[in-house]
């Protein structure tokens, strides 16, 4: 059984929260696909070449700073190289088509890697709603940057990413859209968990 899963949107706006929920109800595999350029970008960061940074080894994924703003923003900066795409989109592409089913998260999952997907999601929420629940991660009040930070870095790196040339981050014409701005993450499961089953029958 073939069944892809395309969830794309702005920077936590719960991509990763409703893919892990939706793999984990259906027995899908999950790949969010941001950290793969949060490892190139980590490489590339300490000077390695873009195009060979794209050879990732698992302990390249494994890395414990890729969750930080430095390394999303080391991200969206080689994300915008298009030798550093085509070098990461077969891996993306054979995932999306592995038998017995594939959720991946991303920002051209439904418009580039997977066009085909039988479910398009385009999550989003507010960009104030987005960094404070990334500040909130991060501590809330004992967080080591104020929100207003968080907030800069997360509309910077939109532009960013809504900006360029190559796939850039947009809906799919056929994308249902999901702003979670007013969702609890169960509320927001729900309904991507909904989609998938209203196409599956
Ligand atoms: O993958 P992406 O960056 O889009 O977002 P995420 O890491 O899944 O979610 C960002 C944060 O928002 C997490 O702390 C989630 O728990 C939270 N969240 C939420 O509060 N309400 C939702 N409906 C979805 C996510
Ligand atoms: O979790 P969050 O939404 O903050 O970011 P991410 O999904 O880990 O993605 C980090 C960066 O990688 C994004 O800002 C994009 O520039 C890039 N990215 C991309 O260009 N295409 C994808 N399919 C996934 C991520």
């Amino acid at each position: 059984m073939i069944f892809t899963v395309a969830i794309d949107g702005p920077a936590a706006a719960g991509k990763g929260t409703i893919g892990r929920a939706v793999a984990e109800r259906f027995g899908f595999a999950h790949l969010d696909t941001g950290l793969l350029y949060r490892a190139v970008g980590a490489k590339v960061a300490e000077g390695a070449d873009p195009v060979a940074a794209c050879a990732l080894t698992p302990g390249d994924l494994a890395r414990g700073d890729l969750r930080s703003a430095e390394a999303g923003q080391a991200a969206s900066r080689v994300a915008a190289v298009p030798e550093v795409r085509a070098a990461l989109l077969d891996f993306q592409r054979r995932f999306a088509r592995r038998e017995g089913g594939a959720v991946l998260d991303g920002r051209d999952i439904g418009t580039v890697i997977c066009p085909e997907a039988e479910v398009k999601l385009y999550v989003t929420a507010s960009a104030e709603v987005r960094a404070g629940r990334r500040w909130q991660e991060l501590g809330g009040e004992a967080a080591p940057l104020p929100y207003a930070t968080v907030l800069a870095e997360v509309v910077e790196r939109d532009a960013r990413d809504m900006g360029r040339a190559d796939a850039p981050l947009r809906p799919a014409v056929d994308a249902l859209i999901l702003d979670t701005s007013a969702l609890s993450i169960d509320e927001a499961v729900a309904r991507a968990v909904a989609a998938v089953r209203a196409r599956r029958g």
